[in-house]
């Protein structure tokens, strides 16, 4: 029986990169029915709304969807929708991995960022102070950690660690400074480590250093647990020790529903040129594929992927190659058959 999934393909890059996920998986004979829907600047376009009910209904309904980069006006215009996405499902966990395909600057990376994604600097919750006649003249933003967000994204990260073999969670955090807000984190994440205690080993870091021992030894980490905003920037800084964004997929999971997605945005200014990199995209459809218990398959295509790229013949233009967005998905589907 067919699965239901919501495609989103998203603006920009995205229907090239949605395209070619599709193409692989039918390759890969995933046994997906696509709902394809619209968000983003393609929701305003043919609804007048970022949001359409009907995408809206349609993840209610399915569960499950995978999403293009959808574009999100800077300093005005509408919201993120992807932040309203996860507020609208209780996405409440934001799961980076990174590994290593070609190694690079570093050889052997393998970590998982697993971000706290609907509390902290992101709520929304922010206003202008007007003070004499400067309307502007200050900015208040609301950062709110709660007790219970905080224990379940730990929670979250040591049952991640459990079902995928891995040894450590780090929690990384700002609590020598915020000692309220990130205080109460790190309270709560010592608070769930101690129910893991022998099985898997726990530490903590202070953002900063932790953004440093990044870069200088990668290696050391395994699965990392943050709050939002600081999980936001160290899931960029770790795509870049492995080469950048082109390879950095994420999912967004809740209880009742799952959002997959390319960690990279709509790329405008390589949009409609058919040489946009799918990777990041078809890595989120493999990560989906596991949350669907189809582990196999999932990672069938991704060594199928890692394999083209390492052979370096059909690649992207991002990835060192001059292959076309098409040339290099059928260099992928060519080692599924
Ligand atoms: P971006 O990730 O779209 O682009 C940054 C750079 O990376 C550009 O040079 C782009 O060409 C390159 N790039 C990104 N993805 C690529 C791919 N698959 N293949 C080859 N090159 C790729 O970030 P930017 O320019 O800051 O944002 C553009 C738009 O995307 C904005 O409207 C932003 O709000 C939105 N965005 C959406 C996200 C989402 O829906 N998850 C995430 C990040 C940004």
């Amino acid at each position: 029986m067919k699965t239901r999934v919501t495609l989103i393909p998203g603006d920009g890059i995205g229907p090239s990169i949605a395209d070619a996920t599709v193409r692989i998986l039918a390759a890969a004979d995933a046994p997906i029915e696509w709902d394809r829907q619209v968000a983003g600047m393609a929701g305003v376009s043919r609804w007048h709304d970022p949001m359409p009910d009907c995408t809206i209904d349609s993840i209610k309904q399915t569960r499950l969807a995978l999403k293009g980069p959808l574009e999100t006006p800077v300093g005005e215009g509408y919201r993120s929708v992807n932040v309203a996405l996860r507020k609208t499902f209780d996405l409440y966990s934001n799961v980076r991995p990174t590994r290593t395909i070609t190694p690079g600057r570093y050889e052997n990376i393998d970590i998982v960022l697993i971000r706290e994604n609907t509390e902290g600097l992101y709520i929304g919750i922010e206003h202008y102070v007007k003070i004499a006649d400067d309307p502007k003249a200050a900015a208040e933003s609301l950062a709110v950690i709660t007790r219970f967000g905080s224990e379940r994204i730990m929670r979250y990260a040591f049952e991640y660690a459990v079902s995928h073999g891995r040894r450590k969670v780090t929690l990384a955090h700002k609590a020598n400074i915020l000692k309220y807000s990130q205080g109460l984190f790190l309270e709560s994440g010592k608070h769930i480590a101690q129910e893991y205690a022998g099985r898997i080993e726990f530490e903590e870091r202070i953002v900063d250093a932790m953004a440093m021992h990044l870069v200088i030894k990668p290696e050391q980490f395994d699965v990392i647990v943050t709050t939002n905003m600081f999980g936001d920037i160290l899931s960029d800084l770790i795509a870049g020790l492995v080469g950048g964004l082109g390879l950095a997929p994420g999912g967004n999971i809740g209880t009742t529903a799952a959002i997959f997605e390319a960690v990279h945005g709509t790329a405008p200014d390589i949009a409609g040129k058919g040489v946009a990199n799918p990777g990041a995209l078809i890595l989120a459809a493999c990560m989906m594929l596991e949350h669907m218990g189809d582990r196999e398959r999932g990672a069938r295509i991704r060594t199928a992927l890692e394999e083209t790229i390492r052979e370096r013949k059909t690649v992207t233009r991002d990835l060192g190659g001059s292959a076309t967005t098409d040339q290099f998905t059928d260099a992928i589907i060519s080692r599924l058959a």
